[in-house]
Parts: C-alpha cells; sequence; structure tokens
C-alpha cells in the first residue's frame, strides 16, 4: 500500500512525504513514490500518524461480554485511531495466573481486531505466578490495585505490596488511592455496614464520589509506593493520575532519577466534576472527576511534559448498573471511541501540539512498555497508521460508538477534527465509517525487558 501526499507526524518531527507499506511493515518513506498496481491511499490535507497504543483499557471478556468483549473493544479502538491495546487484568476471569491468561490469548487471538496485549494482576500471593509471568513476552506490567475499584483485585497490605515491588521484573503498574482511605471516608459519607442502614443511603448523590475518594486519598498511595519503590528500585508506572500532587511527587522522584512513569486519562483533562450533577453515576470513574482548578494543572503537567502517557482507562459498563444508586453503581466510563478526538480537537484549540498527542498516546506508551515496533513511522517499524483531518467536525453520537455498552459522556460533543482511516499492519482496518479488519486480525503485542 502506498499512501501519499500525508504529512507525516512523528513525536519528533513532522514530513510531507509519502509511505510504502508491504507485509505489515513501513518499507519505504519519500517523496514523489509511484508503484506500479499498488493500493493507493490519497492522504492530502491529512496527518499521518503512527497508530495510537493505549496501555490501560478493560475489555471485559469472559464474564461481562454483556458489556465489552475482545472484538467490539477493539472495534472501537480502530475507530478511534487506536491499533494497539493493554488490557487490564480486573475482569473476571481476573489475569492473575498462568492458566487464566493462557485462556484470555486464545480468545483475543480470534476476537480482536487491533493488537492487544495484558497486564498482569497482582494478588496478596501470587508473587511465583508474577515472576513467570514476568517473561511473558505478552505481559507488559504488573497491575496493582492499591485501593479497591471494579472487579476484586486488591493488595491494601503493605508486605504484599513490598515484596511484590522487590520481585517483579518488569514495569509495575499502579492503580494509587489508598484503601483504608477510601473506606474511612466511606463510613464518614454514610456507608453503612448493615442492609437495614444501606436502605436509607439509597438516596445518596454521585456527588458524594470525589468526597470520598478526594485528592489525599490518591496523594497517600503515590507518596506510599514511591517510598517502598526508592527501596526496591522498582520500576513503576503511576495510572491515570489525577491531581497535582500526585504529579509533583512523581516529578521529584523523576529528579532523584528513580524509574518512574505516569499517565493521564481523557477524562481527567476533558471533564470536571461539575459534570456529575448532570450525568449523575455516568460520571463515576476511579479517580473520581476533579475540580476545574485540578484540571487547569493537569494541563500544565501535560505541557511541562512532567506526564509521560495518555491512556483511555477505557472501563465500559451498562447503562441499567449506571442508573443504579451511587453504592452500587460501578465506576468506571468508555473511553476508547473518543480519546483520539478529543485529543484533535485540543490541538485545534491550540491546547497542544499534534506532536505532543502523537508523543502522548503512541510513542511514548511504546517506550514505557517497550513495545519496540511501534510508536513511529519509519522504516522497519509495524505498518500501523492513523490519517486524521483537523479541518472536518465530527459529533459525537452513541449511534457511532463501537463500544458494546452504547454511550459516551461527551454525547453530543461537537470536536474539530476527525479520524478518516486506520491502517493495521498495512491494511485499512477503519474506513473512517465501518471497521474492517476481521476477528483475529490483531496480534499479539510483544513487551521486552526491562
Ligand atoms: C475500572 C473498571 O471499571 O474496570 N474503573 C474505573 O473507574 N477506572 C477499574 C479501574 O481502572 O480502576
Ligand atoms: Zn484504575
Amino acid at each position: 500500500m502506498l499512501v501519499k501526499n500525508g504529512t507525516i507526524v512523528n513525536a519528533k518531527g513532522m514530513l510531507k512525504a509519502d509511505i510504502y507499506l508491504e507485509l505489515g511493515k513501513i518499507r519505504r518513506i519519500g517523496k514523489n513514490m509511484k508503484m506500479q498496481g499498488e493500493e493507493t491511499i490519497d492522504a492530502s490535507g491529512l496527518f499521518v500518524l503512527p497508530g495510537m497504543v493505549d496501555a490501560h483499557v478493560h475489555l471485559r471478556d469472559f464474564r461481562e461480554v454483556s458489556k465489552e468483549d475482545y472484538f467490539t473493544g477493539t472495534s472501537a479502538a480502530l475507530a478511534g485511531g487506536v491499533t494497539s491495546v493493554i488490557d487490564m487484568p480486573n475482569n473476571s476471569l481476573p489475569t492473575i495466573s498462568m492458566q487464566n491468561l493462557e485462556a484470555k490469548k486464545f480468545v483475543a487471538g480470534r476476537k480482536a481486531v487491533c493488537n492487544y496485549g495484558f497486564h498482569f494482576g497482582a494478588t496478596p500471593d501470587n508473587f511465583e505466578e508474577a515472576a513467570i509471568a514476568a517473561r511473558d513476552p505478552s505481559i507488559a506490567s504488573l497491575k496493582i490495585y492499591m485501593g479497591s475499584s471494579t472487579g476484586s483485585l486488591l493488595l491494601d497490605d503493605f508486605s504484599a505490596l513490598y515484596c511484590h515491588l522487590a520481585s517483579f521484573k518488569k514495569t509495575i503498574t499502579l492503580h494509587a488511592e489508598d484503601e483504608h482511605a477510601i473506606r474511612h471516608f466511606s463510613k464518614q459519607h454514610g456507608l453503612m455496614e448493615n442492609e437495614e442502614d444501606l436502605r436509607g443511603a439509597k438516596h445518596t448523590k454521585a456527588t458524594i464520589h470525589s468526597k470520598i475518594r478526594n485528592e489525599m486519598v490518591a496523594e497517600l498511595a503515590v507518596t506510599r509506593a514511591l517510598s517502598a519503590a526508592s527501596k526496591t528500585s522498582a520500576k513503576l508506572h503511576f495510572a491515570h493520575v489525577s491531581t497535582k500532587k500526585e504529579v509533583d511527587l512523581i516529578s521529584a522522584a523523576k529528579r532523584k532519577k528513580m524509574r518512574i512513569t505516569c499517565e493521564v486519562s481523557p477524562h481527567h483533562i476533558f471533564l470536571d466534576d461539575s459534570l456529575t450533577k448532570k450525568l449523575g453515576n455516568f460520571a463515576k470513574v476511579n479517580p473520581p472527576l476533579r475540580g476545574k482548578k485540578t484540571v487547569l494543572e493537569l494541563w500544565s503537567a501535560l505541557k511541562s511534559g512532567k506526564i509521560d502517557i495518555l491512556a483511555t482507562d477505557h472501563a465500559p459498563h451498562l447503562r441499567e448498573e449506571k442508573e443504579l444508586g451511587y453504592w452500587e453503581a460501578p465506576s468506571g466510563m468508555p473511553g476508547l471511541d473518543t480519546a483520539l478526538l478529543l485529543m484533535l480537537d485540543a490541538v485545534n484549540k491550540r491546547r497542544l501540539s499534534l506532536q505532543k498527542v502523537v508523543s502522548l498516546y503512541s510513542y511514548m506508551p511504546s517506550k514505557v512498555f517497550k513495545i519496540y515496533n511501534k510508536g513511529e513511522i519509519a522504516v522497519g517499524k509495524d505498518a500501523d497508521l492513523v490519517l486524521v483531518d483537523l479541518k472536518a467536525k465530527t459529533k459525537i453520537s452513541k449511534e457511532k460508538l463501537f463500544t458494546k455498552c452504547g454511550w459516551s459522556p461527551y454525547e453530543g460533543t461537537q470536536i474539530q477534527g476527525a479520524i478518516r482511516r486506520t491502517i493495521l499492519a498495512g491494511k485499512t482496518a477503519y474506513d473512517g465509517e465501518s471497521v474492517i479488519s476481521r476477528m483475529g486480525e490483531g496480534k499479539e503485542l510483544r513487551f521486552g525487558k526491562i
């Protein structure tokens, strides 16, 4: 395939040139290329980016396929310009044993329409399995839930946290919210232990969420993890940071040459807690949406390079679950269909450059998790590309979403920017309207050693 007349955008530069793709790889980059009989895509007026790499998604296969599965989740990815996803371990089956990992590989291998890899889940005692998993190239990292969220994975005990940090030989990804603090504030804000009182708590409003999981809850967990990492020299990646305090603590640790990276999720920079009044539990997510001031602080952290990657934390739940009372409704919102679109809109609003988007959502995730063949448009890299139009408009509407949950907190938003085509391994996988890639065409990602 020949992609002609587009502007190539890499994290480190832009170039107007043609790209020749062959056998799944980028073979040549040059001016005025001509290839007899070759499928040619005219990218005039478009920007050509390396396919996005989303390091934080929850695709819900096996037992929660009513919310999402490897086919619908990876379809949403392709429509959103994402060609590689890394699945979180908290869904049932939880990815906490090699047996469960093999089962997930089998199903993802048959259903995925984009590339996929896995994070392995930490439990209070699966140190040996985790050590084996670290040697498996399909494992990106060990995910530790320091605070409870969707699913049953939780490591609120210091000794288990310390042992995992001391023994796991790849990146460790942290959901950094302190469970003890969550429990304390839950009780303070009306969570009762017995059922009778729970009935009384039925009318609790979703706005309580950011008071329970307040900024201190995140700060405490980050502090604890950094202290443990300074003694164990673990390589840490902080998922979905949502406060300035976390960013400051992480930046200070980086200055001490600790091996630390962090991520931000789209909902923490494009939404704020005022939306909870309107959307109720549809806006309930862990960590919670923050105030407007914090959102602006996250934007300046992004601009000054203190945040390494963007990842959606795509966490689909059904409408009927979100319509339950506060204590029963699950946390999380979908994001794969919309993340790149929101970033294109932000580029048009001059909040950041297109190169920075590529850095945050393709180049740096590939670096952090050591996916050597992705994240860049260069000869020899994989031919995963996304063609975007900064001049066209897109309206986010539920009819056009590929996620099975069928809703988005951004519904009705007008975006300045559009995703025209997603190319996977040198073939059109999404043509701007439909997913073309077939089940099983997604390939298992390979993560290098640290
Ligand atoms: C995630 C989910 O639903 O799987 N929910 C969320 O609110 N972010 C779990 C998680 O990443 O915490
Ligand atoms: Zn999380």
